[in-house]
């Protein structure tokens, strides 16, 4: 069996290389992840996430041999998550790419047509060779281009020399015009030129170094929690399956935007040119409390259902500030009358989700909420 500190500390195995793909924001550590799989749940049983993110909580699951679900909205997200429990084999995502490569040509004229902040950010090559795979890899329905296209966004931005692009972060995607101005500003006027085909390469074959992931019975649906839910309850009554972790991370009320903070990535994934906020009450910032409210009020209310009711831990993440930590507290009381509570200040340690959005006060951060019940 794996041990924690080989994935943590990457001692060359095939999980540790796949447990931190994809940047994203406000992710599990992943010894975090690890730990409360282990000390919550045993071999065997079912894990449920139901905002997966990159699907820490459900990689974890998935190596530490428990049957592990997990929901995700945002397509980044849930692209580095189901991939991660799933690549395809090697060989085949380096002939797609080669395969998706040799059409970049046909692609000359599109690059022109594209927003000043693409000709800024790529050279030539690198913004055909996107468009090409924008246009043709089937992330959503096929495993080796769903590989593929993850590889790609993961380097789609970074520090200069990292990623494709010209010098940027890698786990947010800052606004067009803040990019250019500040590419001007710092002299960074030309992109980086830079071979697409032997950059991919590269990366494929450093990810596959040492293989693919073992995994248990695992998977990330794409989809919101308050719908899916609905299906997963029934199906788990029928086949009178009972959860016995929920280990998961909501979004915080009015912090983050993970549509617009993965705004170029979701370009990549077929979405506009030009960043737009996303109308849908669930993919953009979580403005009003009422919808907030609901989301939590709904997803912990289904998954009451589902979880073992003389057994079962409940583990949530989340942000210390008022709102947030007082709705999701009276919300899991509710759902689990009959469970323990305790609570987990959690130390700065590293980036938090609010300390990235500049805050640095003492008073802020994230607490653990956990219920339990033997
Ligand atoms: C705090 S993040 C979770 C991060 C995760 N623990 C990780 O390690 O990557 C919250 C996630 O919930 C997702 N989300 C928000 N509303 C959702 C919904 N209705 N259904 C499914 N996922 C949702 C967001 O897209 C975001 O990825």
């Amino acid at each position: 069996m794996i041990n924690i500190d080989e994935i943590v500390k990457g001692r060359g195995t095939a999980e540790s290389r796949w447990a931190k793909f994809g940047p994203y924001y406000a992710m599990f550590p992943i010894d975090f992840a690890f730990k409360v799989v282990k000390k919550y749940s045993k071999k065997g049983d079912f894990i449920i996430d139901p905002f997966a993110g990159r699907g820490s909580s459900i990689f974890a699951g998935g190596v530490l041999e428990r049957h592990s679900l997990g929901i995700e909205i945002n397509p980044v997200g849930w692209l580095y998550g189901s991939t991660k429990l799933n690549p395809a084999e090697q060989q085949l995502v380096l002939d797609r790419l080669d395969s998706v490569y040799k059409l970049r040509n046909r692609y000359t004229k599109s690059i022109e047509k594209l927003p000043e902040f693409y000709r800024f950010c790529y050279c030539d090559e690198v913004l055909k060779f996107l468009l090409a795979a924008r246009k043709n890899l089937k992330w959503q329905t096929d495993t080796v281009d769903a590989t593929l296209m993850s590889i790609i966004i993961v380097y789609l931005h970074g520090k200069l020399g990292e990623g494709l692009s010209n010098q940027m972060r890698m786990t947010k995607s800052m606004g067009m015009n803040y990019s250019i101005e500040w590419w001007k500003e710092k002299g960074y006027l030309f992109p980086p030129e830079i071979n697409p085909l032997d950059f991919i390469i590269k990366k494929i074959k450093w990810r596959y170094k040492n293989g693919t992931p073992k995994i248990a019975d695992s998977s990330i649906l794409f989809g919101d929690s308050s719908d899916e839910l609905e299906k997963i309850t029934q199906r788990a009554k029928d086949t009178k399956i009972k959860f016995s972790l929920l280990f998961t991370s909501p979004p915080y009320w009015s912090i983050t935007d993970y549509y617009a903070d993965q705004w170029l990535r979701l370009w990549m994934l077929g979405e506009s040119a030009v960043p737009k906020s996303n109308a849908h009450k669930h993919k953009g910032r979580f403005g009003s409390k009422v919808e907030y409210y609901k989301l939590l009020d709904d997803v912990f209310g289904y998954c009451s259902k589902i979880m073992d009711a003389d057994k079962s831990t409940i583990y949530v993440r989340t942000d210390k500030r008022e709102y947030t930590f007082n709705s999701t507290l009276e919300i899991l009381k509710k759902h689990f009358p009959l469970h323990t509570i305790s609570i987990k200040k959690q130390p700065f340690k590293g980036k938090t989700q609010t300390q990235l959005h500049g805050n640095t006060s003492k008073e802020n951060g994230e607490i653990d909420i956990i219920l339990t019940k033997k």
